[in-house]
């Protein structure tokens, strides 16, 4: 629907922006931090882009201060973190390493001391090496019981002063890239595990928000689910049958367990049939149709076109551009199901990634349709090649799109969409998990590369005059 006016945003709305643990801390083995996963993983030869790794990434460990200060000049009213697991029990569980936590402790006050709401994700994908080595982390049970008792201790210390909380980050990709693109750690192509690591890990994401919510935390609690959302390439009713089954089998897989606590039906028929259904038991269908999310984190990137995919000789996993080439990524699709296929309709960023802000408003509408919950945007962001040019970056390309995203989301809001806040990914430049730094996200740009060898100083870019004014008109302006 065409709108005559757009609502305006409320006065309380959060414009953020968002980081991660290992993409912009450093000090990988600082103060006490234990081995994550991804400390070990970037250290196989051909992993990660030019071997870069996180142990000094942006250094925002030791330059805290000076990325809270640029956040508080600029009017930011929200900035999300990962907290590192390993830095608040090394091995996973036991001791509290004191000095780990508190690092966040410090971060937390110099963000409230700036007005800046904290938001805190539990875990974005750094696992504790040492629970890999002792049980193979998500792959068994054994991950529920001390995932719950470290949000648990998180809860403990920040209760009253962390309002806004993520539990797990993005579990469809993660889970994709470990277990069957073998791009994240542990690096496995094994589709039944993936299915079975994904029960496990919707069991903990359930568990802890029971935790929190038994706990009384004054604040809210949701996962964040990275929402590609599907369209079919046109109205042959195959291609619209195989968007259906991409929508089924990558989104409503993960967001009809979060909100319903149940798996959708033709998905979990599909897994039946094919040899892929996890193990469960008694209680676990319960435990998750208790756990209630308070709202459903967003991070969306892009759209997918679809077409029909025979099961006989239909196209299966492609490759994926890390490169910045265009077209350097393949096809992608499983047989039976559907394929990824070139959407005619949109741009591509360099990476291939579809720029599609009309998806944004699509995702919000198709979500509150059918879960009818409040979403919290916890990512959204232009990976992009950044030229630094007499001490500016004129990200224009950037303001772009994000400005049209924004506005996408204001005319969500007036469809009735109910979204709380919007984070962009990212506030500093960090490092991208597979594409070192020549892929670049942030407002504020940092002088660091593929050797490691950057000065770190920090320069806000266009961006960052952009956001700026956004936040002090309310995105009044769009
Ligand atoms: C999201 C992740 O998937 O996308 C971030 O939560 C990640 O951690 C971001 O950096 C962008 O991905 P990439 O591959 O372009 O760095």
């Amino acid at each position: 629907m065409e709108h005559k006016k757009l609502k305006a945003f409320p006065k309380n709305f959060l414009w953020g922006s968002a980081s991660a643990a290992y993409q912009v801390e450093g000090a990988h083995d600082e103060e006490g931090k234990g081995l994550s996963v991804w400390d070990k993983f970037v250290r196989i030869p051909g992993k990660t882009f030019q071997g870069t790794t996180g142990d000094i990434a942006v250094d925002h460990y030791h330059r805290y201060k000076e990325d809270v200060a640029l956040m508080a000049e600029m009017g930011l009213k929200s900035y999300r973190f990962s907290i590192a697991w390993t830095r608040i029990f090394p091995e996973g569980r036991g001791e509290i390493n004191r000095k780990g936590l508190q690092f966040y402790v410090d971060l937390v006050d110099e963000l409230l001391a700036h007005d800046i709401e904290p938001m805190v994700t539990l875990y974005h994908w750094d696992l504790p090496q040492a629970l890999e080595d002792e049980y193979r982390g998500w792959e068994s049970r054994r991950i529920i019981e001390d995932f719950v008792n470290y949000a648990e201790t998180l809860f403990t210390a920040f209760k009253g002063k962390v309002k806004y909380w993520v539990s797990l980050n993005e579990q469809n990709i993660f889970t994709q890239h470990g277990w069957i693109l073998a791009t994240h750690p542990p690096g496995k192509v094994d589709m039944k595990l993936f299915y079975q690591v994904n029960h496990h890990a919707n069991l903990a994401n359930a568990a802890v928000i029971n935790k929190f919510h038994d706990m009384a935390m004054p604040g809210k609690i949701g996962p964040s689910f990275a929402y590609t959302p599907n369209y079919a390439i046109d109205a042959n009713p195959l291609n619209v049958l195989a968007a259906e089954n991409a929508e089924e089998m990558l989104a409503h897989f993960w967001m009809d367990v979060y909100c319903y606590g149940e798996y959708p039906i033709a998905g979990l028929n599909y897994l039946k049939e094919n040899d892929l259904m996890f193990e469960s038991e008694a209680h676990d269908f319960e435990l998750l149709k208790s756990a209630q999310p308070d709202f459903l984190g967003i991070n969306y990137y892009q759209t997918a076109a679809n077409a029909w995919n025979p099961r006989e000789g239909g196209v299966t996993l492609g490759k994926m551009n890390t490169t910045g080439v265009k077209g350097s990524g393949g096809e992608q699709g499983i047989p039976g199901l559907y394929k990824r296929v070139t959407n005619p309709s949109v741009e591509r960023t360099n990476w291939d990634w579809e720029i599609d802000p009309v998806g944004l408003r699509i995702a919000l509408r198709r979500i509150t349709s059918r879960y009818r919950i409040p979403v919290m945007i916890t990512e959204n962001g232009l990976g992009e090649y950044d030229k630094l040019e007499s001490g500016k970056v004129h990200d224009t390309y950037r303001i772009n799109y994000l400005e049209a995203h924004v506005k996408a989301i204001k005319e969500a809001m007036t469809d009735g969409v109910q979204v709380i806040g919007y984070h962009t990914w990212s506030y500093t430049d960090l490092l991208s998990w597979l594409n070192g730094y020549q892929k670049r996200y942030g407002f504020v740009y940092v002088d660091q590369d593929e050797r490691m060898e950057g000065s770190l100083k920090r320069i806000p870019k266009d961006s960052y005059y952009w956001y700026k004014n956004l936040i002090e008109n309310n995105g009044d302006f769009l």
